[in-house]
């Protein structure tokens, strides 16, 4: 797999940007998209970022209002190190950013433009040391392994820990309707098939299912479904209320 979560060596080429193409005019063109992280992921030196393009002003469009502030912001999927610099020149020296890895060779990248500690997804000890000594987290960027289970797993372990008003987002889910990934068009763990039975808890007042993840389901209150990315808010689920009003 490579970095924007693709099988190395398979038809999904296909979207591979033309090199001798402008970057940041394509986003300007296709996503009328001209924020600062165009220039920072355009001007990245030394170390490899691999970004599909729509990603850029998603980024900005949720994760945007806390740039400047002392954000908790945790990365699941170091690699290179490169996005964590990235997000560095994004947020501001303010920012709290740790990044977590299966891989041991990425503990170079730690105190660089953030912390780095090696331990996998799935590991809810890992995850919750992790969240403990970041003092909590407001964003967590999901960009690990893209396998369904070990996405499911750091969900359910993470979600719970996120700051209420903080943002869990999910990249590289066109995994899901990839086999190796432990997904797959039709597949009971395609994490859209996850997905639809939250939404289902979101609206539990609506039919007679039992939830299927209490623990989730009472802090999940809005899901933004993009292109192989997810956002999940966080804030306390309150039963609706209707009323009338006028004449
Ligand atoms: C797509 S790369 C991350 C790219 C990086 N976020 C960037 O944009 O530069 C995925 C990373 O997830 C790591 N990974 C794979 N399985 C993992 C697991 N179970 N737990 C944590 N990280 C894992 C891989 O070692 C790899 O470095």
């Amino acid at each position: 797999m490579d970095a924007a979560g693709l099988p190395r060596n398979d038809a999904m080429r296909k979207f591979n940007f033309p090199p001798d193409r402008d970057i940041a005019e394509d986003l300007a063109q296709s996503f009328g998209y001209t924020g600062d992280l165009v220039d920072i992921y355009t001007s990245t030196k030394g170390t490899l970022i691999h970004k599909w393009h729509h990603y850029l002003p998603l980024y900005d469009r949720y994760f945007g209002p806390w740039r400047g502030k002392p954000v908790r912001f945790l990365e699941i999927g170091v690699s290179r190190g490169g996005s964590l610099s990235m997000w560095r020149r994004w947020f501001g020296p303010e920012a709290v950013i740790f990044g977590i890895d299966i891989n041991p060779r990425c503990r170079v990248h730690d105190g660089i433009d953030g912390q780095v500690r090696i331990g996998s997804q799935d590991d809810p000890k890992f995850l919750k040391r992790v969240v403990e000594e970041m003092g909590g987290v407001d964003i967590v960027l999901d960009d690990g392994s893209h396998q369904m289970a070990h996405v499911r797993a750091s969900l359910e372990v993470l979600f719970p820990q996120l700051t209420v008003g903080g943002v869990y987002m999910i990249e590289d889910l066109h995994t899901a309707y990839m086999s190796g990934f432990g997904g797959g068009l039709e597949s009971p763990d395609n994490f859209f098939r996850l997905l639809n039975r939250l939404i289902d808890d979101m609206h539990r007042w609506y039919h007679p299912q039992p939830m299927l993840n209490s623990n989730l389901g009472r802090w999940m209150t809005g899901f933004h479904v993009h292109d192989s990315i997810v956002v999940i808010d966080k804030a306390p689920v309150l039963r609706p209320t209707t009323s009338k009003v006028g004449p």
